[in-house]
């Protein structure tokens, strides 16, 4: 059996990722691999109604985290791990990055208090009790929040996170740099300003450079 993979996009509101992951999907697909399409918050049921809450639902910074930590835990258990057990690629639209970069640098909650968080939650997955789940590889949708800003005025109604202002969306971009810093080997950055075929070419690239686009499925989620 295959390995499972673990894959996961990242960037501020309007970086545009969501079209590329479906994209990557398709290419997992082509090369005989079942996919799991899922994404945070969210991912179960009892994800997806946290999720509402958390975009809706004024509340502070530190009931953020445990929320999104909540919703990842419950998500985890019933649908990243069972899937990477049976060796498919789960590809997730967010993941723990983006609790240190939207709660951690864009709100301030403690970094040191979300590593715990981060430690307890994802404990105990896979085959060795002592790992910490963590993704094979992470793609971070890099873009200055102004233009990201103008993307999203053209889009729709704005949510809590996507109504703050680019002083906020900067740091939260500074707060994916930092992510990268600390595990430079489990990220590939993309560079979301380029022209939407260049950075679907991009992700491709990245993902067959490790080998993972080789040779039998479908797609699920
Ligand atoms: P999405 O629009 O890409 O689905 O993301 C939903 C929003 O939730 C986005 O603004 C980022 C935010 N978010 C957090 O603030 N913390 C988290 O841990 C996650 C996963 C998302």
């Amino acid at each position: 059996m295959q390995h499972g993979l673990f894959i996961t996009f990242e960037g501020i509101d309007g970086a545009g990722k969501s079209s590329h992951i479906e994209a990557l999907a398709q290419a997992f697909g082509a090369a005989g691999r079942t996919v799991t399409l899922t994404r945070e918050p969210g991912g179960t049921p009892l994800a997806e109604r946290l999720r509402e809450l958390l975009l809706h639902q004024p509340m502070d910074a530190l009931t953020e985290a445990l929320l999104a930590f909540a919703g990842r835990r419950d998500h985890l258990r019933c649908v990243i791990e069972p899937a990477l057990a049976r060796g498919e690629v789960v590809l997730c639209d967010r993941f723990t990055d983006a609790t240190f970069a939207y709660q951690g640098a864009g709100r301030g909650v403690d970094a040191g208090l979300l590593s715990q968080l981060e430690h307890t939650v994802q404990a105990g997955s896979g085959q060795n009790p002592d790992s910490v789940r963590n993704p094979d590889l992470t793609l971070w949708f890099d873009v200055a929040p102004e233009v990201a800003a103008a993307r999203l005025a053209a889009a729709r109604a704005p949510d809590r996170f996507e109504a703050q202002p680019v002083e906020f969306f900067r740091r939260v971009a500074g707060g994916y740099a930092q992510r990268m810093a600390e595990a430079p080997a489990r990220f590939a950055r993309i560079d979301a300003a380029r022209a939407r075929e260049q950075v679907a070419a991009e992700v491709l690239a990245q993902v067959a450079a490790r080998g993972w686009l080789g040779g039998g499925g479908g797609v699920h989620g």
